[in-house]
């Protein structure tokens, strides 16, 4: 057997967090017996229903085993090779994911710089002068995060003037929700109210950093703009053979409120983390903690000997900002100890 490494848990990474027990049981209960694969099977039946229940009835739901699979592919069924997506500078698939959207969808990325990896409709009309100019590509997507990459939410406000920007100049809105339950309970909404209500036309439904084990949806809200999509997550290498158990994990989340369970307990977390490190006058939070994120300037010669004992992500250098992130499982004992560890630090 391997050694184990020691259960204590970090503050890196939601994703570094391991799966809930209630999402476990479900993968265990739904290992019985055979069933058809590559999703014609009772699960996946289910799960869609509960994914109409959550959305409304005519979305397109599609399983992915990824965030990444499901951004490209989304994006990949929606734009032709001479279309632009106009995203955040911060945004995942702009940094994140190795260039596979430009690979996939042969689109430009037009990065736009923002402080609180949130898009505003100002910052994007003067990216549509080339509109109908042969030499320019052809602005077709705004994607956005939301949650964003630096813990911020977009309100239903802010989403409906992008949905109505995008659509009013022929162009389509892109969700990346690896973190939509969180934004969601951010927002005391539905996830409906923050993607169909919206005007969402492409989401990417994230399930692992919501305590699933792997798996996220591509949902399509206009089913047309989904048709070929079943080709496209095959082409993609996305079609799980056994598609049952990310659909018991989706329904195992969807069904009883565990998105909302899990969600509220790691933003709870991150307001608990944040108002202790607010107290530590080293310590400079720079941005609003919306969600189970918050970013914070530790000065460098402090962050190394933090990272020994806990690991976490420096996110920008050249300013020794760094992410702590709260998940479904963190504790209160958790932030105690690593708060304590930072003040012993930084003295
Ligand atoms: C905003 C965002 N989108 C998408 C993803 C999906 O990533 P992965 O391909 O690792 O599942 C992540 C993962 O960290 C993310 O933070």
């Amino acid at each position: 057997m391997t050694k184990q490494p020691s259960p204590r848990r970090s503050f890196a990474s939601d994703n570094n967090a391991g799966v809930h027990q209630e999402v476990i049981d479900a993968i265990a209960a739904a290992n019985k017996g055979h069933v058809v694969a590559y999703g014609d099977d009772p699960y996946t039946a289910a799960a869609v229903a509960q994914f109409k229940k959550h959305l409304g009835k005519d979305v397109a739901v599609y399983f992915v085993f990824g965030g990444t699979g499901a951004n490209v592919l989304g994006l990949q069924a929606i734009t032709k090779s001479y279309q632009a997506v106009i995203c955040a500078e911060t945004a995942h698939i702009n940094v994140d994911e190795c260039g596979a959207p430009e690979k996939f969808t042969g689109c430009k990325l037009l990065s736009v710089s923002t402080p609180d990896g949130k898009l505003r409709v100002e910052q994007l009309k003067p990216l549509l002068h080339g509109i109908g100019f042969e030499h320019h590509v052809q602005p077709g997507v705004i994607s956005i995060s939301q949650s964003t990459e630096m813990g911020t939410v977009y309100s239903q406000r802010e989403l409906k003037a992008l949905a109505g920007f995008a659509h009013k100049n022929g162009m389509l809105l892109h969700m990346d929700g690896a973190r939509i339950a969180n934004a969601a309970v951010s927002l005391k909404a539905s996830i409906k109210e923050i993607t169909t209500d919206a005007g969402v036309d492409v989401l990417s439904f994230g399930g692992a950093k919501n305590g699933m084990m792997y798996g996220e949806a591509v949902v399509f809200f206009d089913q047309k703009s989904g048709e070929d999509f079943k080709y496209i997550r095959k082409q993609g290498m996305h079609l799980p053979s056994k598609m049952r158990f990310i659909a018991a994990q989706f329904e195992a989340l969807l069904s009883e409120d565990l998105w909302r369970r899990s969600a509220t307990h790691a933003n709870r977390m991150e307001q608990i983390l944040a108002s202790e490190l607010k107290k530590i006058p080293q310590i400079t939070i720079t941005q609003k903690v919306e969600s189970n994120g918050v970013f914070a300037i530790v000065p460098k010669k402090y962050v190394a000997q933090l990272q020994k004992k806990y690991f976490f992500y420096v996110w920008n250098e050249e300013l020794s900002e760094v992410r702590f992130m709260t998940s479904f499982d963190t504790t209160e004992q958790d932030i105690a100890e690593f708060v304590n560890l930072v003040r012993q630090t930084v003295k």
